[in-house]
């Protein structure tokens, strides 16, 4: 029997899971497929008990990553410091996962990016600037600091974390790049960049002692990484993130290992879709 798989939002036309998932399925030869689930917001209620029957595993996305989460049983670790969710195991019991957090690390592994002891910059306060402070602070980072257009997201945030025993710094947004010039390890967790031309940061602050990181995927190399790399900086890209992301939540449904050539394999499928 073929499993179901699904990516659960609204308005995702745009998105490359099924490519990336359903190309894992065949490289490990698993009857599976994956589906495109756009949910109108006022019908998720009703709907959501059948989806959970019908699919074996879910990826949640904008606007459910939060909302999805009191109709779960259990949350990982990484799902509940994060605060969202965007993979859920149906089996059983139903299991909210959060990903971004293993995709930024093996990310920064593959890359050979050290956190310990370094102090981090994290532009953006939402689910992956999130993702990314626990990362940080689960390898060492000695400072973590956020910028955020709106402050009070960026103290809410601090709050949170202040609660699990994570200290987070909080500055204003129009300060980013000063901290920018005093972190070794930078990443952008908002969408600009995006299908455009702009950067978060002014070119000037980078140099061959820092490392940037960019969530943003559209284009794989954005103006903040190629600004970077100009002047020296390690960078690491958002498509990596996404791919990594997307095969822990293989990982996460089936039990099956990370691979360097299934990583390899989607890379290039998406190469020609961004
Ligand atoms: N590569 C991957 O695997 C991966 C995974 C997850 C997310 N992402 C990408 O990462 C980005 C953030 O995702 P998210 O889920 O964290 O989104 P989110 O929860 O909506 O948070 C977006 C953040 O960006 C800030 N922001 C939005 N537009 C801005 C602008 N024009 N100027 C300054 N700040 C702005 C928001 O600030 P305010 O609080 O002021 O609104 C907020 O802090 C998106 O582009 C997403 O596609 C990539």
């Amino acid at each position: 029997m073929t499993l179901l798989f699904g990516l659960l939002g609204r308005g995702i036309g745009y998105t490359l899971s099924p490519y990336i998932h359903n190309t894992v399925f065949k490289l490990h030869n698993i009857d599976a497929e994956y589906q495109v689930l756009d949910i109108p917001e006022d019908e998720l209620d009703h709907r959501i008990e059948d989806i959970f029957e019908r699919f074996y595993g879910l990826n949640v996305t904008i606007p459910y990553k939060i909302k999805i989460i009191k109709y779960l049983d259990e949350l990982t670790q990484e799902a509940e410091i994060v605060g969202a969710v965007n993979t859920i195991k149906t089996r059983n019991r139903r299991v909210g996962h959060n990903t971004d957090t293993i995709g930024i690390e093996l990310s920064l592994r593959r890359n050979n990016v050290n956190i310990d002891g370094r102090r981090c910059l994290i532009l953006g306060a939402g689910g992956a600037a999130r993702a990314a402070a626990y990362v940080f602070h689960r390898n060492g980072a000695e400072k973590i600091v956020v910028c955020n257009r709106t402050r009070t997201r960026a103290e809410e945030m601090r709050e949170h974390f202040k609660r699990r025993g994570i200290p987070i710094d909080v500055v204003e947004w129009e300060r980013r790049n000063e901290v920018a010039g005093e972190s070794e390890i930078i990443i952008n967790c908002t969408p600009i960049g995006t299908l455009s031309e702009e950067s978060p940061l002014d070119p000037d602050v980078f140099n061959r002692e820092k490392t940037v990181i960019d969530m943003v995927y559209r284009p794989r190399y954005t103006k903040l990484l190629r600004d970077a790399a100009a002047r020296g900086a390690k960078v690491v890209d958002g498509l990596t993130i996404l791919i990594y992301q997307a095969l822990e939540a293989d990982r996460f449904w089936l039990n099956i290992d990370i691979r360097d050539d299934v990583f390899n394999a989607v890379e290039k499928v998406l190469e020609d879709l961004v």
